[in-house]
């Protein structure tokens, strides 16, 4: 995982990234046979190791788009998501406003982070409605308790998912949200097809991310998703992309339902 600590602006965190990413190449190949008798292996053991090394060193790419997956954020980036000008950059009270979201609603936070969205979320579908907030790092789901215990909310499960299954009840949830997240899924595919198992027949996946047809937002481009990434990454996974809202200064909101086969 990596540690977003020196996070200082949305610009910063790939600087640390890239120094972990150099870091884990440079010890792939420290680490194999090579350093210690190179000259006892045959030709083939060799091309098998660089083989190796340089798949460890690749970044992830999405199989249908190509698109560079995001470093996941870690705990030390946790701050940053409560940052003073987040809710003059994100409006965040607007983006659940144009989910219509209505009380005793099943929702699910997924990558909740710290609960920047999962509270708000809360008070929206009230003590009749529930909220899975789901994360694959405990730091952040620690962080998430405080927060709910400090504001006396109760209807909120806090869910420790994995990487590829975000570890939802089958048919139970009404709208599945990840707010700046897809972007950083190591396994969307598998998660997308357990988050479809997740909803009711009449329920909805939203993704909230940064536009990156517009080159003017200050996010790292693998931090941003274009409309024609999301629509072929997440269609190809059994939804259908339904509207896609643009009322946010620099997100947009893509609205899914899923697809039931008859
Ligand atoms: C940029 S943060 C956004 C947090 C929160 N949604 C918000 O807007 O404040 C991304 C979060 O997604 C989580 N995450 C990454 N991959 C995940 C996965 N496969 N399942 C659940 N959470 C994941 C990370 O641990 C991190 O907390």
């Amino acid at each position: 995982m990596i540690n977003t600590a020196q996070r200082s602006t949305v610009l910063a965190p790939n600087m640390v990234n890239r120094t972990f990413r150099v870091r884990v190449c440079r010890n792939t190949i420290k680490n194999t046979p090579l350093r210690a008798g190179f000259p006892a292996f045959s030709l083939s053991a060799l091309l098998l190791l660089l083989i190796f090394a340089a798949g460890a060193c690749a970044q992830t790419v999405h199989p249908l788009t190509g698109r560079r997956i995001a470093p996941t954020m870690g705990i030390g980036g946790a701050d940053w998501l409560e940052r003073s000008e987040r809710e003059r950059e994100e409006h965040p009270d607007d983006a659940l406003d144009a989910l219509n979201i209505k009380a005793g609603t099943v929702v699910a936070d997924v990558g909740a982070g710290i609960g920047y969205i999962t509270t708000r979320l809360a008070k929206r579908v009230g003590t009749a409605g529930k909220v899975f907030a789901t994360d694959i790092q405990p730091e952040m789901l620690s962080r998430l308790r405080e927060r709910l215990y400090r504001e006396h909310i109760t209807n909120v499960e806090p869910v420790l998912s994995t990487q590829a299954d975000p570890k939802l009840p089958a048919g139970k949830i009404d709208l599945i949200l990840m707010v700046d997240v897809y972007h950083e899924l190591t396994q969307p595919q598998r998660v997308l097809r357990k988050m479809k198992e997740a909803l009711k027949p009449d329920g909805r996946l939203v993704l909230i991310e940064y536009r990156k047809e517009d080159p003017t937002i200050p996010i790292r481009p693998e931090h941003k998703m274009s409309v024609a990434e999301v629509k072929t990454e997440v269609e190809a996974e059994g939804f259908r992309l339904a509207e896609v809202l643009k009322n946010l200064p620099r997100q947009n909101i893509f609205v899914f339902v899923p697809l039931r086969v008859m």
